[in-house]
């Protein structure tokens, strides 16, 4: 893995997907040690984030690196005209490893392209975030004991949410069940749905998910994505069409988890936060121990 970027949940083989999970069990067993002493890693957030953000330099600060980098493009040389182009072969040359989020789909592989350093995609417009998709396998993973053969309902924004699609392409390596609750204007893209069908998989689609809740081991909730529409009146019609609540969980599996990559608006009332099968917290504290266990990988520390 040493010296690769990690641009689509694809660029990992089976193998080193599990690596990853074990070692960031071995983070969340002993989460401060000094491995990136001497390292620099640049974190550049041309779009807004919590947890990838935060996440991230939490973890470079417990592995003892060094963070440069920006969170608003606008206060940047981007703002005179620089091209992504420029702005990666700059950045590459102050630093170790690159982790980039960006608005346009691609934006990221081509990073990596430029970049003498690994790139790691935090997020590239609607099309992928495999570092939460990495987050979600340790916390699947955790949560049910296995990755095997599990119903996974994803629900929601599935047209515009990128962490959908890259879980989707995970998950699908584990021989899962997928139901995909979404409404009509927000579907899962058929570029998706025929990447399952090219590997014989499941899937089914639905409007409403209450008559087969029972069914889940993981419900994973997603936020319509209002930076994706271009026309706010699709965005108004669409915003609140799922909203989970806790009077919907009572005939779920016992050990049925609900995750969300968050962050949430109204998908998930409030009153489900306190339901012991609520996980979205601890999932999101998963992805310190997840990204300390990937900046190790791919800058080849052992
Ligand atoms: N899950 C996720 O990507 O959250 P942020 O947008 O806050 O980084």
């Amino acid at each position: 893995m040493k010296n690769r970027s990690l641009v689509s949940i694809d660029d990992l083989s089976t193998g080193e997907v599990i690596k990853i999970l074990d070692l960031a069990a071995e983070f969340e067993r002993d989460p401060v040690s000094r491995l990136l002493e001497g390292k620099v890693v640049a974190t550049l957030f041309f779009e807004p984030s919590t947890r990838t953000r935060l996440s991230f330099e939490s973890a470079i600060n417990r592995l003892g690196g060094k963070i440069v980098g920006f969170t608003d493009a606008g206060v940047t040389s981007v703002s005179k005209g620089e091209t992504l182009h420029d702005t990666i072969k700059m950045v590459s040359s102050y630093s170790d490893l690159i982790v980039m989020r960006h608005p346009i789909e691609g934006s990221a592989r081509y990073a990596s392209e430029i970049s003498s350093v690994p790139v790691i995609n935090a997020g590239d417009g609607a099309n992928q975030h495999p570092t939460q998709t990495m987050l979600d396998l340790y916390s699947i993973r955790k949560t049910q004991g296995t990755l095997d053969n599990l119903n996974i309902f994803m629900v929601g924004d599935l047209k515009y949410g990128r962490t959908v699609h890259s879980l989707m392409m995970a998950m699908s390596r584990w021989n899962t069940t997928f139901n995909f609750i979404s409404p009509e204007e927000l579907k899962m893209p058929e570029e998706f749905k025929l990447y399952l069908e090219n590997l014989g998989l499941r899937y089914y689609e639905h409007l409403d998910f209450t008559d087969i809740i029972a069914k889940a081991d993981i419900i994973y909730m997603t936020r319509v994505q209002k930076e994706r529409f271009s026309d706010p009146i699709e965005y108004e019609k669409v915003k609140n069409v799922y909203v989970l609540k806790n009077a919907m969980l009572a005939n779920t599996k016992a050990n049925m988890r609900i995750l969300h990559p968050l962050p949430r608006v109204n998908e998930i009332h409030t009153d489900v936060d306190s339901n012991p099968k609520a996980y979205y917290f601890e999932q999101a504290l998963n992805g310190v121990y997840t990204r300390q266990a990937i900046l190790c990988s791919l800058l080849g520390i052992k």
